[in-house]
């Protein structure tokens, strides 16, 4: 009995004569399309290796190269090496023109499809690595950083929504956190890439920036290959082609319950005519501000200052080149096995007890981080000794572990869990635009911060670990096991904050706004 309307359907009452199956085309479908967040994850782990590449900062960024040729003759500090607002851009502007191709990326999953707008995707994400990996110079170089974006940007809005309408409902939050693994997985291979290619010269960083072509390709070919959602056939009026979709997705040709579920999915979800009016809505404070204060909380754990510049980070806190992308590699790897820790233990023990606990191993590991920069016995150029370095690493590793388990899966897990039937694909699109906002933010601010407040940067963010930690601690209610349809019920108004936001007489099911 599995509900394939995508997400609008949890809402929706589900036929007990189901006799759906999970087929292999189903399978094959949903591993083709993930492969989204394998590029997501290569374009977040490959910048940090590539800007800590010789030939790559001779080749672009001369400054900053000259400033390391000086550090490595042992002059000058660390903490300052790699700062260039330029070289930060190189990371950041990729998620800059992410934001600006989500709001074009909304339409066209409404009115083309999600297949052809993971085809699109595809394309700028093939465009963009042709032109970084053949850069000549720094316009080649943005452009494709600015194409990679383009494709983050339409992917990211298109692949959840596919994978949710297409995925059984039972295993819809397991794929949730595949997506994730996937991005984890994407970043160890990008920083496995990075540690072979930097070996190679002088053209090693264009390998390293060329195999974003591998996951680019295959989801590329994936988006080709398969056959668009049922809701979206049916939504564009294809209701022949959907149907046939969803017997071969099904498995059997008596797909009565779940065409019915579609059909009325379908017409509720045309039905609202201004989502993100009905957004604003009091009703719908509780989750918009989940949506928005957890990717905020998000990337403010500091996560993709150490995703982004790991290398550069280990390289200016005392390590040579290839221990520090040999370093990348191992916290690259702790990412990966964490993930599925959380895959394990996220409907055992529950969405807050994992943030709670990994606020305070967060906590811990960067203050243990920033007292031992700070109380470090330093070497003759005033950097941490090799000692000092290597206890941050395995400190790192603690921070990236509880990461992983936690602020990582949830932070998307809880707004797709939340939002109610009419607001869920306006909800997804505020939760990817936020995110991509702050990612923004982080990649631009974060080498400028290490050389300003040095070994303060870990204090920074352990201080918003704490401010997130008290914001799960008093607002984060547990939304494990609840239906969607009863949250309002069974979470919001039995929450001493949240209840003031629901009134009594408000049916969350029926509140369609045709304003
Ligand atoms: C975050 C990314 C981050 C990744 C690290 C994701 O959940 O949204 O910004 O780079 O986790 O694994």
């Amino acid at each position: 009995m599995w509900p394939r309307g995508g997400y609008p359907l949890e809402a929706l009452e589900v036929s007990m004569d189901s006799e759906a199956k999970i087929t292999p085309i189903l399978i094959i479908t949903c591993v083709l399309v993930a492969t989204a967040g394998l590029m997501f994850g290569y374009d977040v782990g490959n910048s940090g290796g590539v800007t800590s590449m010789d030939d790559f900062l001779e080749k672009f960024f001369p400054s900053v190269f000259r400033r390391k040729l000086m550090y490595d003759n042992n002059n000058g500090s660390a903490y300052c090496l790699f700062n260039s607002q330029t070289l930060q851009v190189f990371t950041s502007s990729l998620y800059l023109a992410g934001i600006i191709a989500t709001f074009f990326a909304s339409h066209t999953t409404r009115h083309l499809g999600r297949k052809l707008t993971m085809v699109v995707a595809g394309f700028f994400f093939i465009s963009g690595v042709v032109l970084g990996a053949a850069a000549q110079n720094l316009g080649m170089l943005f452009t494709g950083r600015i194409f990679l974006g383009c494709g983050v940007g339409f992917a990211n809005q298109a692949v959840p929504l596919f994978l949710s309408e297409v995925a059984p409902a039972k295993i819809r939050g397991g794929l949730n956190i595949l997506f994730q693994l996937n991005v984890t997985v994407g970043i160890l291979f990008a920083n496995l890439v990075n540690y072979g290619a930097a070996k190679i010269h002088p053209w090693g960083w264009r390998l390293s920036l060329g195999s974003a072509g591998i996951p680019a390709f295959l989801l590329t070919i994936g988006a080709l290959l398969v056959d668009d959602t049922p809701t979206s056939l049916i939504e564009r009026g294809r209701i022949e082609e959907g149907k046939a979709v969803l017997k071969k997705l099904c498995g059997t040709d008596n797909i009565e319950s779940e065409l019915k579920e579609i059909m009325e999915a379908t017409r509720v979800a045309q039905q609202v005519k201004r989502p993100f009016r009905e957004l604003l809505q009091r009703h719908n404070r509780p989750p918009l501000v989940f949506a928005i204060f957890l990717q905020i909380f998000q990337q403010l754990t500091g996560i993709n200052a150490i995703m982004f510049y790991s290398p550069v980070l280990f390289i200016s806190l005392g390590l040579g080149n290839d221990a520090s992308l040999y370093s990348a590699v191992i916290s690259g790897s702790v990412n990966v096995l964490s993930t599925l820790v959380s895959i394990y233990s996220v409907d055992r023990v529950g969405r807050r007890l994992l943030l709670l606990e990994a606020g305070v191993q967060m906590f811990i590991s960067l203050v243990m981080i920033t007292v031992v920069l700070h109380w470090n016995v330093i070497d003759n150029s005033g950097d941490p000794s090799q000692g000092t370095a290597l206890f941050v690493i395995v400190m790192i590793c603690t921070y990236i572990a509880s990461f992983a388990w936690s602020w990582g899966p949830l932070g998307w897990l809880i707004p797709s869990e939340t939002f109610q039937l009419e607001t869920r694909s306006a909800g997804q699109s505020v939760t990817v635009c936020v995110n991509l906002l702050f990612t923004f933010s982080i990649a631009q601010a974060s080498l400028s911060m290490l050389c300003h407040l040095q070994y303060g940067i870990f204090a920074f963010f352990a201080g918003w670990v704490v401010v997130m930690t008290v914001f799960v601690y008093f607002f984060l209610p547990e939304t494990e096991n609840v239906p969607i349809e009863e949250i309002s019920e069974k979470v919001w108004k039995k929450h001493w904050f949240w209840k003031r936001f629901i009134d009594d007489d408000r049916i969350p099911k029926t509140s369609v706004t045709s304003a």
